[in-house]
């Protein structure tokens, strides 16, 4: 029998996002975002981003249709996000799936966002049959999960404790006069920039920390860091060297983001890192992830940008591979959970 035909509906933050997937393949992916409503405000507002998820959705699930040239009839199964994110625009979300079962008869399946960012990767590169290790990096999350089973067996193995790397470099561009989302705009000035001028501290690294949280993030103390530094230099009247603040700040994040995670690799006995996530753009991540993966034998997968920032695929990637485990579909009467724990993938 031929895999289920999965629609998957994602709406967490600021992109409306539509998928069709079949099995591991993927027949079409559909997004429009609302970022540009945003930019202006330096933030993601809810209230416009739920506006623009409920008038962007049908148009966007046609979009998908068309493109993949499939049928609503034809879908099996309905995913959406069900959290973490934004209350109001997961609502929408949840909306728009709830009818679409409701009127096509068929099961609903709420799934977790975070878990999606790395379920995605089968899409490209194939299924994942061993025990992987997967780091999602975005404006709202940095996690270290090790996966036994993407739709049934998904261990949270650390988190931060304060910002995201994502968000944490958009705090650190505010600070350094760039527009919002800052990441991009650090990422490209840090190119040219010294990442050894100035050596900014490396969060939850010190031997104390190892027992608690050695695959723990923070990267509040490190943005604390660089807004001193910044101000003292200011204070002396001298100019701010942009590109080696950047430089210095982006090897600091990569640098802990990958020595924890392949730490977390060895003591796993695990052979294949994927990244996903919006953070996962960052070049100087890249760098470092494809460097050390290299020197410690693991094999490094990363999908190309647009399956890394969100995007309705990871949803239906992850829905099929719920619905191929054989799991129960959700309820009608399902909510969502803005923080929904990375213990739950379905609900
Ligand atoms: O996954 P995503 O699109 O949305 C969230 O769920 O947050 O991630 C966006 C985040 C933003 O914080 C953005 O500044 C950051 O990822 N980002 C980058 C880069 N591209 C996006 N940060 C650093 N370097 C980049 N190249
Ligand atoms: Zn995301």
């Amino acid at each position: 029998m031929a895999d289920p035909l999965v629609l998957g509906i994602e709406t967490s933050c600021d992109e409306t996002g539509v998928a069709l997937v079949r099995g591991d393949d993927l027949l079409f992916d559909a997004v429009a975002s609302s970022m540009d409503e945003h930019a202006r405000y330096g933030g993601i507002i809810p209230e416009v981003a739920s506006r623009a998820h409920l008038e962007a959705m049908t148009p966007t699930i046609r979009r998908a249709l068309g493109e993949a040239d499939v049928d609503l009839s034809e879908i099996d199964a309905v995913a959406v996000t069900a959290g973490p994110g934004l209350v109001g625009p997961l609502t929408i979300g949840a909306s728009a799936a709830k009818a679409l079962s409701i009127g096509l008869g068929k099961p609903l399946y709420g799934v977790n966002h975070v878990i999606g960012h790395a379920a995605v990767n089968q899409l490209v590169d194939g299924p994942f049959t061993e025990r992987s290790m997967a780091l999602v990096v975005s404006g709202g999350h940095s996690s270290l999960l090790l996966v036994d089973d993407i739709a049934t067996d998904v261990t949270e193995l650390g988190s931060t404790l304060d910002d995201a790397a994502g968000e944490a470099f958009d705090k650190v561009g505010r600070l350094l006069g760039l527009p919002y989302p800052g990441g991009p705009h650090i990422d490209r000035l840090a190119r040219e920039g010294d990442p050894e001028a100035i050596r900014f501290p490396r969060g939850l690294t010190a031997p104390k920390d190892q027992a608690k949280h050695a695959y723990d993030f923070s990267f509040s103390g490190l943005k604390t860091a660089v807004a001193r530094w910044v101000e003292a230099r200011q204070d002396a009247g001298k100019e701010v060297p942009v590109a080696d603040v950047a430089a210095s700040f982006a090897a600091a994040v990569a640098d802990v983001l990958t020595a924890k995670t392949i730490a977390a690799c060895r003591a796993h006995d695990v052979g294949t890192l994927i990244i996903g996530g919006g953070f996962s753009a960052n070049s100087q991540l890249r760098d470092m992830a494809a460097e050390r993966c290299a020197a410690a034998g693991i094999d490094l997968r990363i999908p190309p940008i647009r399956y890394c920032t969100d995007n309705g695929a990871m949803i239906a990637a992850l829905g099929s591979a719920v619905v191929r485990a054989g799991l129960p579909p959700s309820d009608l009467d399902i909510g969502v959970d803005s923080s929904m724990p990375l213990t739950t993938i379905t609900v």
